[in-house]
């Protein structure tokens, strides 16, 4: 397995440098984290995917909510149309996910990754959704959107920003998270017998990696902070 998976936080309080967004999901908690929509944004290799995941376990009440089938993980460049609303056919996810979950708090999750590349059609689709001025999410679901775009500003168009506009945000911190990360790839550099460079060197190598904790630990996997 990859350092980065074998790596990635089992629980809250293994996520680093991520505080206030951890405090922004608290205050959702409060007043339920399903019957909504997340979008959640950040620098690649900071903990998105993390968070979600982290999140639809709490949700549908563990880990084997990927293999009850209650939480989902898609690509949204691989989300068609016909997907989300189904054919004739098929059923679609909208109409799937209406279906209670089996596990123990009968939730559903579905996580749509790089959602800045949704289809046109399914953009408006779900923004559609969200517009429903009743119920427009089961109260069983929970729906998490990822992005790297940062703000709605930089996103392309105003289906987007409305559909932004119905989630509630957790924005991850991007900023002051190397030396964090650079402490945590060392830790484990060190667990894995890879480690033979000072915390300065692992300080460098976040910076060079855009502050990605992935590619630091790909990097470290491939040998590159062994000693000199
Ligand atoms: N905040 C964090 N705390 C602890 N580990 C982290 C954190 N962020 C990233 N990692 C490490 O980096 C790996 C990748 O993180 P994750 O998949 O959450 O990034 P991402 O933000 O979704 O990136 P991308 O935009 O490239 O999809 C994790 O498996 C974990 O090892
Ligand atoms: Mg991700």
């Amino acid at each position: 397995m990859q350092l980065c998976e074998q790596y990635r936080p089992h629980c809250w309080g293994e996520v680093i440098g991520q505080s206030k967004a951890l405090r922004s999901i608290d205050l959702l908690r409060r007043r339920g984290l399903t019957g909504r929509a997340i979008w959640i944004s950040g620098k690649s290799g900071t903990g998105k995917t993390t968070t979600a995941r982290l999140l639809a376990e709490e949700v549908c009440g563990g880990p084997e909510c990927w293999l009850w089938g209650d939480a989902q993980e898609i690509d949204a460049k691989g989300l068609t149309l016909a997907d989300l609303v189904g054919t004739k056919d098929t059923l679609g996810l909208l109409a799937e996910i209406n279906h209670l979950g089996i596990g123990p708090n009968h939730c559903r999750v579905v996580i749509i990754n790089e959602a800045d590349c949704l289809l046109e059609s399914v953009l408006k689709a779900l923004r559609t959704l969200l517009e429903r001025p009743i119920a427009p999410i089961p109260p069983h679901v929970l729906w998490i959107f990822t992005t790297t775009r940062e703000g709605e500003a930089e996103l392309p168009d105003s289906d987007f920003r409305q559909l932004i506009g119905r989630c509630s945000k957790v924005p991850l911190n991007t900023q002051g998270l190397a030396r964090m990360f650079a402490e945590r790839a060392r830790e484990i550099a060190t667990i894995e017998g890879l480690n033979g460079k000072p915390l300065p060197a692992y300080v460098n190598l976040l910076n060079d990696c855009k502050g990605s904790l992935r590619e630091a630990l790909q990097r470290i996997e491939g040998g590159e902070m062994l000693g000199p």
